[in-house]
């Protein structure tokens, strides 16, 4: 499974890499406008900082235009994975884009029938919302279960299930067990998988225990 993060902020997609979980990152046009900084130059800085997919979000609503701002994303560098709304303009520059050779991340799913259109239009990745859904009490990983099942039907199908919207680790667990191919994370999220009470108990109680030892390692 492959660990996006789901942030604009450079200084954290900085200290998140370092700890090597990191294998891309997703923008949306929220968290560029939190981010504070010229939408081109922090999808460029992102994408010296991280080797892996980093997407970067149309804004335009039609086909066309859409798929003009495609290639000028697609063009700041080849880790660029251009996203677009599950529309129906989207879908068309979706199978424009990924024709001439761009990842597209196909963002705002909410119904197994839109992932399967997504597949279809050869999209890189499917973002199916989970918290999103779960706010309206709905199953947002139930989504994730039928889209990774539809897909297994399917082996012509190569879009990758890509689950955003993520809300905390179990979001992250039950879609491992699933078999969807990545998660993004907000950063908080992220640091909450390292983190268990027990492992912080045990450690304090390991170390004051060697402390009475006297000795040293190095
Ligand atoms: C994914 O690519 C989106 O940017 C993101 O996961 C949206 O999450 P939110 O519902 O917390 O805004």
């Amino acid at each position: 499974m492959k660990f996006f993060i789901d942030t604009a902020d450079l200084d954290e997609i900085t200290a998140l890499t370092e700890t090597g979980m990191v294998d891309g990152v997703t923008t949306n046009p929220s968290l560029i406008a939190k981010a504070g900084r010229p939408f081109l130059d922090a999808i460029a800085e992102i994408c010296h900082v991280v080797t892996g997919p980093v997407s970067a979000e149309v804004t335009a609503t039609d086909a066309p235009t859409m798929i003009k701002e495609g290639r000028k994303l697609a063009a700041i560098a080849d880790n660029v994975a251009v996203k677009v709304p599950l529309t129906e303009g989207g879908l068309m520059a979706c199978k424009a884009l990924s024709d001439e050779g761009t990842m597209v991340n196909v963002t705002l799913c909410f119904s197994a029938a839109q992932a399967i259109l997504a597949a279809k239009a050869g999209a890189t990745f499917v973002s199916p919302f989970v918290g999103r859904l779960d706010d309206l009490g709905q199953d947002g990983l139930g989504l994730v279960e039928d889209i990774c099942d539809i897909y297994a039907n399917y082996p012509n199908f190569k879009t990758a299930v890509l689950v955003a919207s993520v809300r905390g680790p179990q979001h992250v667990v039950d879609a491992a067990k699933m078999g969807a191919d990545v998660v993004t994370l907000p950063p908080n999220a992220l640091r909450q998988l390292f983190q268990h009470p027990l492992t912080d108990k045990g450690l304090q109680s390991f170390l004051s225990d060697w402390a009475t030892t006297g000795q040293s390692i190095l």
